[in-house]
């Protein structure tokens, strides 16, 4: 990969800036100093440095996010916060987009990164990727309730039913659902089919990515090489 391009995809500045410090001799690869923008990286053996300090190259970010009420899942929005806004700039200038989208009051596990072919393997209906979510109900649901949120639901506005789901009890009207699919509000919509209302929603897990627990809400890590794999 070319010097400048290199810079700039770890620093997050643009091309001119990044050509422009190394013109000025700013970078160094394997402690030389380099003055030519076009110079080859060897991204398996070269090491750069920018004014002395290493520079690690990624070429995509992967994120777990802690997501609080209040904040909405699309990267862009005149009217409210967005997941863009709980991460520093060197992250976000990356735009990284969710993996599927949680409401505006939903809490709990959201995944981002800048690799669209990652993101779909996590979205995409055909991978069959179970999303585990803790529901608060409005009122107990029954055993025949339970079973048909089991079987397949048919939602608001849909001509065919939910894909099976699997459901249960936690507590008084705390259930764990796990569903395959992520239609809009589905499941709100769900417990909407069963005559129920969703109190309070928050998601813990995606296909075997659980939130991380020291994760505070409003509070981000990368995922390690082992949880990137789940989707590669
Ligand atoms: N289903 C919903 O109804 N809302 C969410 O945020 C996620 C799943």
């Amino acid at each position: 990969m070319r010097l400048d391009r290199f810079v700039s995809k770890c620093t997050n500045m643009g091309r001119a800036q990044a050509t422009k410090l190394v013109r000025k001799g700013n970078v160094e690869i394997n402690s030389s100093k380099v003055n030519n923008p076009q110079t080859k990286v060897k991204l398996e053996s070269d090491t750069v440095k920018l004014n002395g300090e290493l520079l690690e190259y990624k070429e995509f970010i992967y994120i777990m996010l802690n997501k609080p009420q209040g904040y909405i899942c699309s990267t862009k929005d005149d009217k409210h916060r967005t997941i863009l806004d709980l991460f520093p700039e060197k992250i976000s200038l990356r735009e990284p987009h969710s993996c599927g989208r949680l409401d505006i009051d939903t809490t709990g596990l959201v995944l981002a990164t800048d690799n669209g072919k990652w993101s779909h393997k996590v979205t995409s209906p055909n991978k069959k990727c179970f999303k585990t979510y803790i529901v608060q109900s409005d009122t107990p649901l029954t055993k025949e309730d339970m079973q048909l949120l089991q079987e397949g639901v048919l939602l608001d506005g849909e001509d065919k039913k939910t894909l099976p789901a699997q459901i249960r009890e936690l507590g008084e009207c705390e259930y764990e659902l796990k569903i395959c699919e992520g239609k809009f509000h589905q499941v709100k919509r769900m417990f909407q089919a069963v005559n129920n209302c969703v109190l309070a929603l928050h998601r813990s897990k995606i296909g075997n990515i659980i939130l991380d627990n020291k994760l505070k809400p409003g509070c981000f890590r990368e995922l390690t090489p082992y949880e990137i794999n789940e989707f590669l």
